[in-house]
């Protein structure tokens, strides 16, 4: 039967997709030519070149127009090829890489000889990870080396969520886009640095904080801004920003800021997450949009609405600022660097 030899995702939000076993295999001979594959992960869509391969890592910095100095995650098809990457692997990393991969979380290791330089931007540590999902799994057994792959989005823009985000804002200049449907989780993986020995926090993501301290029976420490924001992309103050400006206002100051904005003439867009918006409805000429309340559906659907209110043509994104709760960490995060562009924000 066909259908054996197809991968077949189920989302339940959103139907069926079907990549075929000739799909997986045109990707990996693109790998294996020095050519770029955009494949979903559970966390967002990732731009990927052979891991081993400076000339095709190359191309991604590129294409992404991202500095070379901002390294790059490797990604791998299981835990056990975590020596052949890294080194010095402390027992609370391989306690973290055995109970958590695949899934979202990524490690900053010492790297081993195989990785060239610039997958880590000349640093010597390297960021690996096993992604959680039947499209990302096939390729990197099929091809059998490490991925190298950032979020498959220009530098300093939001992640795409599904392969026609990829499509819209990098096009032709990628090899290959597979496209696995929109992304389970939908914002970046959590990433933990062990370079210093002590677990460090580098980024909040898909996997919670607490998941990783009740693993580890310790705290992870938050990483100071200033000593990472030039290894982290991720970490800089702007990022994750859509073309649009974004504000975010607690409830009581949504809507005042809205009709304040509205008087002057702009078109403006309020994402709210309380009961006090109702979805796609205007009023006094503001758009309301109500986002999920739950925070899995929140971040599940947070990068695909930037996208889409980008393309509506809005002059100013009003966002309600997200509960100051765990889970409710990583969007924080993303939303807080998504606002930060203030240069954009008058009056
Ligand atoms: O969920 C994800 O992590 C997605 C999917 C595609 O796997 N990838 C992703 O990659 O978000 P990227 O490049 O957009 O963000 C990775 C972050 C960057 O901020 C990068 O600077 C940081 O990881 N990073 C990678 N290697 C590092 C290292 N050796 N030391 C410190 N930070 C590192
Ligand atoms: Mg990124």
């Amino acid at each position: 039967m066909l259908i054996e030899h197809r991968i077949k995702i189920q989302a339940p939000y959103v139907g069926a997709y079907v990549i075929s076993d000739q799909d997986i295999q045109a990707a990996a001979v693109l790998l294996g030519v020095g050519e770029t594959v955009a494949f979903p992960t559970e966390t967002v869509y990732g731009l990927g070149a052979d891991a081993s391969n400076p000339f095709a890592v190359r191309k991604i910095f590129e294409i992404k127009g991202r500095p070379v100095d901002h390294p790059l995650i490797v990604h791998i098809a299981a835990a056990s090829q975590l020596p052949a990457w890294a080194q010095c692997i402390s027992d609370a990393a391989w306690q973290l890489a055995t109970v958590f991969w695949p899934g979202p979380l990524t490690l900053i290791l010492q790297r081993s000889g195989l990785v060239p330089s610039e997958v880590t931007g000349g640093q010597d540590t390297v960021g690996l990870r096993v992604p959680d999902h039947p499209v990302a799994s096939a390729l990197l057994r099929m091809f059998g080396g490490g991925i190298a792959a950032p979020s498959a989005n220009r530098f300093g823009q939001v992640s795409p969520t599904t392969a026609q985000h990829v499509r819209d804002k990098l096009g032709s200049r990628v090899g290959m886009v597979l496209d696995g449907g929109p992304c389970r989780i939908g914002v970046e993986s959590t990433i933990v640095s062990f370079a210093h020995g002590e677990p460090v926090l580098l980024r909040p993501g898909g996997l919670a904080i607490e998941a990783i301290e009740d693993t580890l029976n310790q705290k992870v420490i938050l990483a100071q801004p200033a000593a990472w924001k030039v290894r982290a992309s991720g970490m800089l103050d702007s990022h994750y920003a859509p073309e649009t400006p974004v504000e975010i206002h607690p409830v009581c100051a949504l809507w005042v800021r809205a009709h304040q904005l509205v008087k002057l003439g702009y078109n403006v867009v309020v994402l709210t997450i309380s009961n006090m918006g109702i979805r796609h409805v205007d009023c006094d000429g503001i758009t309301s949009f109500q986002m999920p309340r739950l925070a899995n559906e929140y971040a599940r659907e947070l990068y695909a609405t930037l996208h889409r209110l980008d393309r509506a043509g809005f002059d100013r994104i009003l966002a309600e600022t997200p509960p100051a709760t765990q889970e409710w960490v990583a969007i924080s995060d993303r939303m807080r660097r998504a606002s930060q562009d203030t240069s954009k924000v008058s009056p």
